[in-house]
């Protein structure tokens, strides 16, 4: 998925420096708190470590909920009333199945179609075009089934959220924008035109149990404890909410009253305090001191709204600071109507620290 400030490329870099600073020992508690796509809590699941992920937006969360809090087989038992054939299908391949019978749904005039779509905005003042009038519509259909299921009490939780993590991850590739959701595109670009087809989100199965939230941070963080915190946070005054606010309306689903060019939704309760220059230090320092954990990591390029002196100095407050750099290509989104890329250069920082103060002494 294309994410503003996702460590997909950063992986490698992160468990090379964590483990220099921690050691590598699987089995201890992962915190990935700003977990967004979910692919570092992903990657150190994959690796033995228990993770607890959180982020404040639902679309991530309900990405999380899969990736990391789903570990076991998914079996669709209760769905073999609704499809039977599924029953000849061995269990691991009822994901699959599952989304292939979603794929084939026909397509229903529903929120997105009426509001995301040129066709079901024809006589609306404003006209968006984020996806295909079909496309629109099968999300439509495909988003009420998963809904209607759960409902009916056919599909399990586990289920569920595979269901919709599988929609928003799919969908995604299909929107008719340059990268985020804050603009669509004049003319239907060319991977906007292709006919929607559910991909099975991946399944981590492994023995641990994983712990996924849906909170602001600083309200989360003094209710658990852990080994390492992993800290990803906005770096620049873009908020998630905006740029993202179709897949959290596809997520919930909830009919929300939706204004302007762009159809936002209200999103007032998921300002992050980490996109606001004047109010980040603080934020950040309350967050540090709060933090039951051994080690933290904090994850920061050069360009961010603290300065490393600001964040030295917070984190420094705990114990031991130290940091890694690496430099690598951020990708921007161009103007053009392709979703092409300019590459620049930019330092990835990945600031540390190993707590020795306690933090009921601070
Ligand atoms: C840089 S992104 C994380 C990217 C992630 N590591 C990945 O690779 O996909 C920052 C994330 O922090 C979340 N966020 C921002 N403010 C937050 C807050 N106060 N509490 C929890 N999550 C927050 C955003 O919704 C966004 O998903």
């Amino acid at each position: 998925m294309n994410y503003l400030g996702s460590k997909l490329s950063l992986l490698k870099f992160l468990e090379e420096s964590i483990n220099k600073i921690a050691g590598n020992k699987s089995n201890r508690v992962f915190c990935d708190l700003f977990a967004g796509t979910g692919i570092v809590g992903s990657y150190f699941k994959k690796k033995g470590y228990k993770i607890i992920a959180n982020d404040i937006q639902y679309y991530s969360y309900v990405l999380n909920r899969h990736y990391i809090g789903n570990h076991k087989e998914l079996t669709f038992s209760k769905l073999l009333k609704e499809i039977p054939e599924l029953k000849k299908i061995k269990t691991e391949n009822r994901k699959n199945f599952t989304c292939n019978y979603l794929s084939s749904l026909k397509g229903k005039k529903g929120f997105i179609y009426k509001n995301y779509c040129v066709g079901g905005a024809k006589d609306e003042k404003e006209q968006r075009q984020y996806f295909s009038d079909e496309n629109g519509m099968m999300c439509d259909a495909i988003r009420q089934k998963i809904e209607n299921w759960k409902k009916r009490k056919l599909i399990s939780n586990d289920e569920y959220y595979f269901l919709i993590a599988t929609l928003i991850k799919s969908i995604d590739k299909y929107a008719n924008t340059a990268s985020v959701y804050g603009a669509f595109l004049k003319k239907l670009k060319k991977t906007a035109q292709n006919s929607l087809i559910l991909k099975p989100a991946e399944l981590i199965i492994n023995d641990n149990d994983h712990k996924v939230f849906n909170a602001d941070i600083n309200k989360l963080v003094p209710k658990i404890e852990g080994d390492i915190l992993y800290l990803d946070p906005p770096y620049n005054q873009r908020q998630y909410a905006t740029n993202y606010h179709l897949l959290e309306t596809i997520a919930k689903y909830d009919n929300p009253k939706i204004h302007g060019k762009t159809g936002l939704r209200e999103y007032q309760n998921q300002k992050s305090l980490y996109c606001s220059r004047p109010q980040v230090k603080k934020a950040f320092k309350d967050l540090i001191l709060k933090a039951k954990v051994k080690y933290i990591f904090l994850s920061y390029n050069n360009e961010g709204l603290m300065t490393l002196d600001d964040i030295k100095e917070i984190m420094s407050l705990r114990g031991e600071y130290g940091h890694f750099t690496k430099e690598y290509n951020r990708f921007k989104a161009d103007k053009s109507e392709n979703r092409n890329y300019i590459a620049n250069k930019t330092t990835e920082y990945l600031h540390y620290a190993v707590c020795k103060n306690p933090i009921n002494s601070l």
